[in-house]
């Protein structure tokens, strides 16, 4: 028996090596299955990513497969809670677990599974050293149209659940939140029935709205806004609203960010640009090697096999002019 012991510990290893590096992703391989590091799908959708400390947590939408709410309820527990996920180099990611988990005993709470919890967004507050999560909190008909929030001193949570309201007074749906350099944070959200957006300055304690806000793309049926800054310019993705269906997408600008937006047009370029290669903005990541524009490629038929679309942003350094080719497969080098 002893002289068994280390050929066999030899061959665990060497599987255990297998199985490691298979799960390894070396490429974004946008519409493939993007496995997490146990091996499962990652089950984040419409989500966000925050960078704190030298790592990266992507939250998202939890779906279950064959999920579709408004009447037909969930299938799995968990469905409808926000996944986090952690990462260092944003193509391994590990699952954290339930940032916000759902409450199935509680039919009044905004977080009951029959209630739409979409589009997660987390940022860090430098000044209360707290999480603050906002999400799209709605009724199973999208009637209540509010943005819940959420927060937690660490940044996998579990995060505790503030409540719900509409942001000055207002419709939320479609939201992103932004930090500014100098700190200060805004939700854009769709409003007024998705026909115009909303940008909402937040208080410091990024918490509730200031009561600034301004109604910008008005009567222009824009939503899934992705907010980044480029050499001191605001940028916004949106896409237009065609419920999970793809549509073609929309690049805006602004020199600051409670001002004037003027559109620019479709930034994706390549096969399938018309109709963002069949996904919907939903992040821009800044990365020292440069952005990653993040969609989703929703299954309406099956939203828990929704897949994900990042690809590289590019900012072509004589004119300025932003591009999302298309790419099979790419790798961030
Ligand atoms: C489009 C939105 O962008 C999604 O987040 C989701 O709310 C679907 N509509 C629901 O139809």
């Amino acid at each position: 028996m002893k002289t068994m012991r280390f050929p066999m510990l030899v061959i665990a290893l060497c599987l255990g090596l297998v199985a490691y590096t298979q799960q390894r992703h070396e490429t974004f391989r946008p519409k493939q299955v993007w496995t997490d590091t146990d091996g499962n799908p990652i089950n984040a959708h419409g989500g966000g990513i925050l960078y704190h400390e030298g790592t990266y947590y992507w939250y998202g939408e939890y779906k279950a497969r064959r999920s579709f709410l408004p009447q037909g309820g969930m299938r799995d527990g968990n469905a409808n809670s926000i996944s986090c996920y952690s990462s260092r180099d944003l193509l391994n990611w590990k699952f954290e677990g339930f940032a916000l988990r759902t409450e199935p005993e509680n039919r009044n709470s905004d977080l009951h599974p029959s209630q739409v919890i979409e589009r997660p967004k987390v940022v860090y507050n430098k000044k209360t050293g707290q999480f603050v999560m906002w999400f799209h909190s709605d009724s199973p008909n999208y009637a209540r149209a509010s943005a819940g929030v959420a927060v937690s001193d660490t940044p996998v949570g579990p995060f505790q659940y503030l409540g719900s309201f509409r942001p000055n007074g207002s419709m939320s749906r479609d939201q992103t939140l932004f930090v500014d350099d100098d700190g200060t944070a805004y939700q854009f959200a769709s409003s007024e029935e998705n026909q115009t957006m909303h940008i909402n300055r937040l208080t410091d304690d990024y918490l509730r709205p200031d009561g600034q806000f301004v109604r910008r793309f008005v009567g222009m049926a824009r939503e899934a806004p992705a907010v980044f800054k480029h050499d001191g310019r605001y940028y916004v993705i949106t896409s237009a609203c065609t419920g999970w269906d793809p549509n073609k997408a929309e690049l805006a600008v602004a020199d600051s960010i409670m001002g004037e937006w003027r559109v620019i047009g479709n930034p994706c370029t390549g096969e399938g640009a018309d109709r963002t290669f069949m996904g919907q903005s939903n992040y821009v990541i800044q990365t020292p090697q440069g952005y990653i524009a993040c969609f989703d490629m929703w299954n309406k038929y099956d939203l828990g096999d929704s897949r994900y679309i990042w690809l590289p942003l590019t900012i072509d350094a004589a004119t300025g002019t932003i591009s999302i080719p298309w790419r099979e497969e790419w790798s961030p080098e």
